[in-house]
């Protein structure tokens, strides 16, 4: 079988063994020194000044909108755009916190929001957060200029693509903060985890605040004494000073120890995904049975699963059927049009929706590319995506 996920992260026997020793002498495993590591090291290797830790992706993305809330950057019942081929929890977090939600479709060619659609379909949002579905991205240096030119807030969710660079810029370094998940099965895994990264030191401060309590114990010392002069807050009471709107969504320093640990094999595994990505597009580029993914403006595609759009749903079944008697496992492309999820429904039912992104949903699926595939397994699935 060709699972979807091949281990719980990359090199994990070298790993797990590392990990016991690690536990076996470590002192401290809630958040400390080794998750303050991993941001240091994930910041410097993404280009980024910041990077927040927290437990997961959906974290990720509930703590950024929370912080811009605190900030005043954004306002209850903003409306925010974001693409409508994405995950739930990117979107979950924009009702939850009281924002306006509005889809914004994919193109089919690269499974991404183009800054036109944007532009023709909702000129009244100040905010976009972004997906940078399965690794790729549309034409995400005219859309940063176009947000430039239109005081367009943006936001990514950078959860899918790790490693993906166009114009020699990693994703995530367009807006002005980005999300990431550490999910088994995503680029690099600490089991469960997620990131926040940005440029902007007043919004690592919130992210900080939002992450545990709303308390300013994560602080640099000259921030925490400013607040507490703000809020004329003694030391003995400052411990028990919740300044803002937060969540506890703190990682441990089992996860930043795997972070560290995995943050070695970046290079490694964004490589590896995207040799396997060259291979599986090479088949899939001339079989007029799919759909053709436009990929030419990216410098590299780092995705942890290779799309598959069909042209037609008797065409699907046909792929679907060979990859499943292939012993291959598959999955629906994400969540396909978001306004139809039933949660949208139920707390949105704006009666928008998204055609490309319905027409992804019933007639693509996806299958995996992880950098632990072997020779054999690359040769099986490009076999699978001739005509
Ligand atoms: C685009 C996107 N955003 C957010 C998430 C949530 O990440 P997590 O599973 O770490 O919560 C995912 C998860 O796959 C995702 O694909």
């Amino acid at each position: 079988m060709i699972k979807l996920v091949k281990s719980s992260f990359y090199n994990e026997p070298e790993t797990k063994k590392k990990l016991l020793a690690f536990l076996a002498k470590a002192e401290i495993l809630s958040m400390s020194a080794e998750c303050a590591k991993f941001e240091y090291g994930f910041a410097k290797k993404q280009g980024r000044k910041f990077a927040v830790f927290v437990n997961s992706g959906s974290s990720a993305n509930l703590a950024l909108i929370q912080a811009l809330l605190n900030l005043g950057r954004l306002k209850k019942g903003d409306p925010i755009g974001f693409s409508a081929l994405t995950w739930a929890t990117n979107v979950m977090p924009l009702i939850q916190l009281g924002l306006h939600p509005v889809a914004i479709d994919c193109r089919l060619d690269t499974l991404n929001v183009s800054w036109k659609t944007l532009k023709d379909q909702i000129a009244s949002v100040k905010t976009v957060f972004l997906t940078h579905v399965l690794g790729f991205s549309d034409n995400i240096v005219r859309m940063k200029e176009f947000c430039n030119e239109n005081e367009i807030l943006l936001l990514e969710d950078n959860c899918e693509a790790l490693g993906s660079k166009v114009d020699g810029k990693l994703l995530g370094n367009f807006g002005m903060a980005s999300t990431f998940s550490f999910f088994v099965g995503h680029h690099l895994s600490t089991i469960e985890g997620g990131m926040i990264c940005t440029d902007d030191e007043e919004l690592a401060d919130m992210l900080k605040m939002v992450r545990a309590h709303g308390w300013d114990r994560n602080l640099g010392e000259a921030k925490k004494q400013a607040l507490r002069k703000d809020h004329n807050v003694g030391e003995h009471y400052a411990r028990y000073t919740f300044y803002d709107l937060a969540f506890n969504i703190r990682p441990t320093e089992i996860g930043g120890f795997l972070g560290n640990e995995q943050l070695q094999y970046w290079d490694e595994i964004v490589a590896k995904r995207a040799l396997n990505f060259q291979q599986f597009q090479k088949a899939a580029e001339n079989n007029p049975d799919l759909l053709p993914l436009h990929v030419q403006h990216m410098d590299c595609i780092s995705n942890f699963a290779m799309p598959v759009v069909c042209k037609d749903k008797e065409v699907l079944e046909k792929y679907k059927k060979r990859f499943e008697d292939n012993r291959v496992e598959i999955r629906p492309i994400i969540a396909g049009d978001m306004t139809q999820q039933p949660f949208y429904r139920k707390y949105v039912s704006s009666g928008e929706h998204c055609t490309n992104a319905r027409f992804v949903h019933q007639n693509g699926f996806y299958f995996c590319n992880n950098p632990e595939l072997t020779g054999e397994e690359v040769d099986i699935l490009h076999s699978l995506l001739l005509p």
